[in-house]
């Protein structure tokens, strides 16, 4: 399906990854492009390079998971293709687990339930490696069992579970795209940080790196910037319509050489604290991605040095 001319909503588009989807979306040269977000962890900020871009983009400060509100954007904007992101992250649902698996549930089952009712044609679901848990095998493939490990796996699970009743049951026209761990500029570095952000904000601010557990554990990260291209591929081929597909890297790196590789980089010589392991952490995580590379051709362009790279330079320049 090509997205030129079409109307697009983004969820979440004031987010992290979101807002690196819009900026990638305006080069489709969609006809109408919408970001609804209601600024819980995202900023407006992170859409200014898209507004330069793109000076007809729409934004509205809703809740996904308001039926009201997103029928009437819907309808307002003739929305065609919904990506759908926005997401209470994994640290928050370690803190008020009962909320954040609410409101990731309820965003999900709106956007289907909107579809079912035909506000708009295709749906591109935002998923989460989260949903594997530990690796049962590796590397872990679409097909690997989904063994999740905290409230905000579940309700990602629960999420995805929901997209595909609707397509069986209701034929909503939906994909489920399942990124690894993203890293890059804007990535929130305040409440719910994940660990890159968090680990060059100490190091800025001259305190020593934490690692928790015994640094072992493994992740498969991958620049956000290759991610959004990922999932623009999948919107935009009709190869992987209907299917759940891995956007990754494919390669393991342990969150000792991670920390050591952002320590280098930002030239800090001084200790790395050890901390106990946090509830429900995964031990191994790494994608099977030949599902991505030989239905969208997706190579991953960023390596992690480079990428790391230009993500402290981006915390450096909006400390
Ligand atoms: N960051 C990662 O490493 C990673 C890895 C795998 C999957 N994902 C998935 O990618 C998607 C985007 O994640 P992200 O890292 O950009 O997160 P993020 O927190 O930066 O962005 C999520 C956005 O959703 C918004 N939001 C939250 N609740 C909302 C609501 N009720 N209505 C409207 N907006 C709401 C937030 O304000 C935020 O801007 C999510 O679906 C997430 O599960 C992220």
């Amino acid at each position: 399906m090509e997205l030129q001319g079409r109307s697009v909503l983004v969820t979440g588009g004031a987010g992290f990854i979101g807002s690196h989807l819009v900026d990638r979306l305006i080069r489709e040269q969609p006809h109408n492009l919408v970001v609804v977000d209601n600024l819980w962890l995202g900023k407006l900020s992170n859409l200014d390079s898209a507004y330069q871009a793109y000076p007809a983009l729409r934004f509205y400060e809703e809740d996904t998971a308001s039926t009201r509100a997103i029928s009437h954007i819907m309808r307002r904007e003739n929305i065609e293709v919904v990506f759908d992101l926005a997401t209470i992250p994994l640290p928050a649902s370690l803190k008020r687990p009962k909320w954040s698996a609410r409101q990731i549930y309820d965003m999900a089952l709106n956007i289907c339930e909107l579809g079912r009712r035909g506000l708009y044609r295709t749906l591109i679901h935002c998923s989460s490696s989260e949903v594997y848990g530990t690796s049962a095998y590796a590397p872990m493939d679409e097909a690997h069992p989904l063994l999740t490990r905290t409230p905000y796996a579940a309700a990602k699970a629960a999420a995805d579970l929901l997209v595909q009743s609707y397509q069986h049951t209701f034929a909503l026209d939906a994909t489920i795209v399942r990124p690894f761990n993203n890293y890059g500029p804007r990535q929130n570095d305040q409440n719910y940080a994940g660990i890159i952000p968090i680990v060059v904000r100490r190091i800025l601010a001259g305190q020593a790196p934490v690692i928790y557990g015994d640094g072992e554990q493994t992740r498969d990260y991958s620049y956000v910037t290759d991610v959004v291209d990922g999932m623009v591929r999948v919107a935009t081929t009709d190869a992987t319509h209907g299917m759940v597909v891995n956007i990754a890297s494919g390669e393991e790196v342990s969150i000792e050489r991670l920390v050591r590789g952002i320590a280098a980089a930002m030239k800090y010589d001084g200790p790395i604290q050890h901390q106990p392991d946090r509830p429900g952490d995964v031990r191994r995580h790494v994608a099977g991605i030949e599902r991505a590379r030989t239905l969208i051709a997706y190579r991953p362009v960023t390596p992690l040095e480079e990428g790391l790279q230009a993500t402290i330079d981006w915390y450096i320049d909006n400390a």
